[in-house]
């Protein structure tokens, strides 16, 4: 693998700088704060590129992913596209030599993540995703509290984001595009959920309802399902729950509900409760989160080429949250429970 002296000597650049939450100008500014120098931008809309050369006026801009590595020596690139794009940009990337980090969820499809992982090692460069959630404050609180026993030994989990809501005329909303209702926050909520559970992953149910929204999105028959859901069993006898829906009113607890041998910790962005079963009793705690450390993903990606430091998000851990959505979607098809590939 190159050798970086410095984390200054690292070049690097993002695929995709969309509008919707200027999320590849973070990139470049999270990656400017681990040190590393931006140097190149590349979107297929036209419209895009003057926007990324105001916001960091020492990039070069490029039409495409094809131009921008045909043209930069850019080291490490970051794919912002929507999902579908992500496993075809990073490939090409990859096999150019260059690491890459592609936004989240890391690709739809277990089979995009063993081509992407394959494209890594066949050529000596970093692959990772953008996990910078793994480090939010919430879910930092609830590791931190949850591995110190708060609530015994885990025993499940669910995850939920759940709503009565017509989904936006965006591309978030078409299948083929996003992957599905599971894909967006779906992704966010494996990756916290895994943060607490132990064991390998030994079988995935899914089920999913779809034609509610369908008649009344732009997408049509492409639309995302109106509800779709994942249960995941783990050989530790843990299991996981993953429930999104833009069908469903009832008030959910949080994000994630964690149940362990002695109560329920709740996970919300702005506050944790454990409510737990004592001799006394029922005992209620609730706090504060912490601030998140999100700066920290490329942090990591910088110490790790820079001083051989362990990747935190590594692509098989990355593979893990899409390998329970793509099973999740082929198991509602097939009408079964279907086994993993990878635990
Ligand atoms: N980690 C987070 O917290 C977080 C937050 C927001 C978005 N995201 C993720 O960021 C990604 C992008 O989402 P967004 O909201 O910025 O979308 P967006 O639609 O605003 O931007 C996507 C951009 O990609 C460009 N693009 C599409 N195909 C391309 C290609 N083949 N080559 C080059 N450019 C291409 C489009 O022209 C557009 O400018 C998604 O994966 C999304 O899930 C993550």
């Amino acid at each position: 693998m190159k050798q970086y002296g410095s984390a200054a000597d690292i070049k690097v650049g993002v695929v995709g700088y969309g509008p919707s939450f200027h999320i590849a100008r973070h990139h470049l500014h999270e990656m400017k704060r681990a040190g590393m120098r931006p140097v190149a931008v590349a979107d297929i809309d036209p419209s895009r590129l003057p926007v990324a050369k105001a916001d960091f006026p020492e990039v070069e801009t490029f039409p495409s992913a094809t131009a921008m590595l045909a043209g930069s020596d850019v080291d490490l690139v970051a794919v912002c596209t929507p999902h579908n794009m992500h496993a075809p940009v990073a490939i090409e990337c990859l096999n150019a030599g260059r690491h890459v980090v592609t936004e989240k969820p890391f690709a739809i499809t277990t089979a995009e993540c063993d081509a992407m992982i394959a494209a890594a090692r066949a050529h000596d460069v970093v692959l990772s995703t953008y996990h910078n959630r793994h480090w939010d404050g919430w879910i930092l609180n609830a590791v931190e509290k949850i591995r110190g026993g708060i609530i015994g030994d885990v025993v499940r989990i669910e995850a939920h984001s759940c709503g009565y809501r017509r989904p936006r005329d965006w591309w978030r909303s078409s299948k083929s595009i996003s992957g599905g209702i599971l894909y967006d926050w779906g992704a966010h909520y494996l990756e916290y959920a895994l943060q607490l559970l132990d064991g390998a992953m030994v079988e995935v149910t899914g089920f999913m309802h779809w034609g509610h929204w369908a008649s009344q999105v732009m997408y049509g028959d492409d639309t995302n399902e109106d509800e779709a859901c994942a249960i995941v069993r783990f050989d530790s006898g843990q299991w996981l729950t993953l429930i999104m829906s833009n069908i469903d009113s009832t008030p959910r607890r949080g994000m994630l509900e964690v149940t362990g041998r002695r109560g329920t910790f709740v996970i919300k962005p702005d506050e944790w409760t454990a409510t737990t079963q004592d001799a006394g009793g029922v005992v209620q705690r609730r706090g504060p989160v912490p601030h998140g450390q999100g700066w920290r993903f490329y942090q990591n990606i910088a110490d790790h080429l820079v001083k051989g430091e362990p990747l935190v998000i590594t692509p098989e851990y990355a593979r893990r949250p899409i390998h329970i959505m793509d099973l999740a979607r082929q198991s509602a098809v097939a009408g079964r429970t279907l086994p993993v590939t990878y635990g």
